[in-house]
């Protein structure tokens, strides 16, 4: 399946190269991040969005602290570790960013090279990162697609596809491979409210792809369950604690909740590094809040009266116990759930 890749090293001088989420359905536009407050802000408006998407652009962007080669030892470090604390505060919910910026972070402190050779250490590091995550979407779509029946109608939430990871996506790899192994689907993508990644993304994504979507507004989806047109239910995660219970895109744990009362199977999908073995359960997972503008100027027109209050919480805690199966690059994981 040729999937679009949304994040690479910059093929001219030091950079990342993303595909700028924010333009899309619009415009593939690639954009050169040449500064770790590139990367910050990047990540933070969500130019590159998605919980592995972002860890492998913080690895990447970690690299960027140390473009100047006349940095002594005692300068590199503290760039470094400068850069990794400012990375890791753009977004605070999904683990796998402080994860892969930690990971490149700990090899530097055990590098011992002069700044051009710790530069060449932490940007393969990166890459390894990079590699991982595609493969893990790989091993993921596998195991997931060993739940998705011929003809299955299946409902998603937000985007957990190619333009969230390295690879082909975790909840989207799964519709990726079984339709690489022949069988026919039709995705119904919820149109996620504020931002969209539903329809600006996933039925992009999926289209691209040549595969049917359909997209709907998110409190059309009990209706749809209730009406029989739902098989079943796969999104992403962007944190899964020890107990199972998953924090992904705000409007993910009502969907769980329909999906329960209409008997339909709700498939969360992730790599391992979105399991966090430092948060016993969702009540300890940081949900970020984001800005009212989002909320009442979406994308332009104004959608509530200026100066009203907003709720904007970015993320939601599905419980586990309303979670089928969690789909792994390990395997296909049933409750009760521990993770380590
Ligand atoms: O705010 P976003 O667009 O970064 O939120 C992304 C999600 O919630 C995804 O479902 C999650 O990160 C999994 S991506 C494979």
């Amino acid at each position: 399946m040729d999937v679009v890749q949304p994040i690479m090293w910059s093929p001219v001088g030091d950079g990342v190269r993303i595909l700028d989420q924010r333009e899309l359905p619009t415009r593939e536009l690639y954009r050169d991040l040449r500064t770790v407050d590139d990367v910050y802000q990047a990540i933070r408006t969500l130019s590159v969005r998605g919980a592995p998407a972002i860890g492998i652009a913080g690895a990447m962007g970690l690299t960027l602290a140390l473009s100047d080669d006349a940095l002594d030892r005692t300068q590199a470090m503290s760039a470094i570790a400068g850069a990794a604390a400012r990375l890791k505060s753009s977004r605070p919910t999904a683990v796998n960013l402080a994860w892969a910026v930690d990971r490149v972070y700990r090899l530097a402190l055990r590098n011992s090279g002069d700044t051009r050779a710790l530069r060449e250490c932490l940007r393969d590091e990166a890459t390894r990162i990079l590699e991982e995550d595609r493969a893990m979407c790989r091993r993921i779509g596998e195991h997931g697609a060993t739940l998705i029946p011929d003809g299955a109608r299946i409902l998603t939430h937000c985007n957990a596809g190619a333009l969230a990871t390295g690879g082909m996506g975790t909840a989207l790899a799964a519709i990726y491979v079984a339709r690489e192994q022949g069988r026919t689907l039709e995705v119904y993508a919820d149109e996620t409210r504020p931002l969209l990644q539903g329809s600006r993304l996933t039925a992009w994504e999926l289209s691209r792809a040549g595969i049917p979507v359909t997209v709907l507004v998110d409190g059309a989806a009990a209706s749809l369950m209730r009406d029989g047109e739902i098989d079943l239910c796969i999104v992403g995660a962007d944190r899964i604690a020890v107990n199972g219970d998953a924090a992904n895109k705000i409007g993910t744990y009502p969907l769980a909740i329909a999906a329960k009362h209409h008997g339909i199977p709700f498939y969360v999908a992730a790599p391992a590094s979105t399991f966090d073995p430092s948060t016993s359960t969702g009540d300890e997972i940081l949900i970020e809040q984001r800005d009212a503008s989002e909320v009442r100027c979406g994308f332009g027109a104004p959608t509530a009266p200026d100066g009203v209050g907003v709720y904007n919480p970015a993320f939601d805690v599905t419980p586990s116990t309303l979670i089928s199966a969690i789909i792994s690059d390990r395997g296909v994981h049933r409750p009760p759930y521990h993770f380590e």
